[in-house]
């Protein structure tokens, strides 16, 4: 039997489904909501709200789908603290130091994986992430990355296979049996337990050429495809995602016009990662550009031990709103809806009637007080599906 629970006074209710409420974000004051069996049954009115089996009374709070995480690297081991005080001090991020957890997590046990991977996505969900994709990328051997995929698919059905993340050790002196091994044996054993795959497209990790020699293959092994492209340069990430139709491309932090032209002719979405170009001391991705042409943005927390260490998707709104210019409400549809479209999913990022009843009740009238009181826990309850 369905047990349906009706959320009451709530003082502003982002619904990101424009046919419910004002403005792209679709939003309404006063209002209430029904949810059950995992779904949004109705959305309206406080003063209307039909009733239901269980009460849970908002308090004059705001209501917020929750936060969809479209680019994690969640299962690692170890930390590379000393790097980000190097960097604060003047040192460039080139990718380097993703060796460094390559060799911690070849040398951890499934289970120190599994814990680690666990604890961050605690803090993820806290902050209310209620979808999180995962991806591998710090094994680089077979044996490694399909470990990390096993353990990633523990947590989220995101799962993303990253083999090209960057040339390991053993093959510096053999970049192409590198590629050849990724989009061989590798891809061979992730693909079947993975949707989507990735490859670092950058200076110091895979050219153009390499990158799409490893999509191609991918997409043939039936995996949908996204690409971590421009963070270090416009070494032609974005134009290769466009052509090969990815999901996604991520970081965007340097973006050419006609980068900016292509993206909006296509139905790859932007996703920015504004904790990455944080922790490294990057100039701030052009979402204003962005957004000003029309283009499909996402914002996620990168999480990662080398340039993006957050799990809190509060603290990634804040920089969009200060530093990126973004309005909030843009940026709130960003972390939202747009995550969603950036893994290419209608059932999550909205509170349409039909959506997944992925909820967020915080302790604050508007959802606005995540920029404007940036650092403080707003997140008073989390309700996933
Ligand atoms: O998204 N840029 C490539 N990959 C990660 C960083 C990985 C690392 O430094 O450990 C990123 O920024
Ligand atoms: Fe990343």
């Amino acid at each position: 039997m369905t047990v349906t629970r009706v959320i009451t006074n709530i003082s502003e209710l982002t619904t990101n489904d424009p046919s419910l409420g004002a403005g792209v974000i679709g939003r309404l004051h006063d209002a209430a909501m029904v949810i059950g069996d995992g779904r949004v049954l109705w959305v309206g009115a406080n003063a209307a709200a039909p009733a239901a089996d269980e009460t849970i009374d908002a308090r004059d709070s705001a209501v917020i789908p929750g936060f969809v995480d479209s680019h994690t690297h969640l299962v690692f081991v170890g930390e590379r603290s000393e790097e980000f005080e190097a960097r604060m001090s003047g040192a460039r991020y080139d990718g380097g130091g993703i060796s460094a957890t390559v060799a911690a997590t070849r040398a951890a046990s499934s289970d120190e994986l599994r814990r680690a991977t666990e604890r961050r996505l605690r803090e993820l969900r806290a902050g209310g992430v209620t979808t999180v994709e995962i991806k591998s990328g710090y094994a680089l051997d077979v044996v490694g990355e399909s470990r990390l995929i096993d353990v990633a698919t523990e947590f989220s059905d995101e799962v993303t296979f990253l083999g090209a993340h960057v040339v390991p050790p053993e093959y510096f002196n053999d970049r192409e049996g590198y590629v050849d091994l990724v989009r061989g044996a590798m891809l061979e054993v992730c693909a079947p337990k993975s949707k989507w795959a990735d490859v670092f497209c950058d200076r110091g990790a895979f050219d153009v050429d390499e990158s799409r020699a490893v999509l191609l293959a991918a997409k043939s092994a039936g995996l949908a495809l996204r690409v971590h492209g421009n963070q270090l340069g416009a070494t032609g990430g974005v134009a290769l995602a466009v052509e090969l139709d990815a999901a996604s491309v991520d970081h965007c932090t340097y973006l050419s016009d006609d980068d900016i032209d292509r993206l909006c002719a296509s139905r790859t979405v932007a996703t920015l990662l504004p904790g990455a170009d944080f922790s490294t001391r990057a100039d701030y991705s052009s979402a204003k550009r962005l957004r000003d042409r029309g283009a499909v943005v996402a914002l996620a927390t990168d999480c990662n031990p080398g340039t993006s260490y957050v799990t809190s998707m509060s603290f990634v709104l804040a920089i969009a709103v200060r530093d990126m210019h973004m309005s909030f409400d843009d940026a709130l549809w960003s972390a939202t809806r747009g995550g969603a479209k950036a893994l290419r999913r209608d059932d999550v990022g909205h509170l349409g009637v039909g959506a997944r009843a992925d909820v967020v009740i915080l302790d604050a009238p508007r959802a606005a007080h995540l920029a404007y009181r940036p650092g403080s826990s707003l997140v008073r309850q989390v309700i996933s599906a």
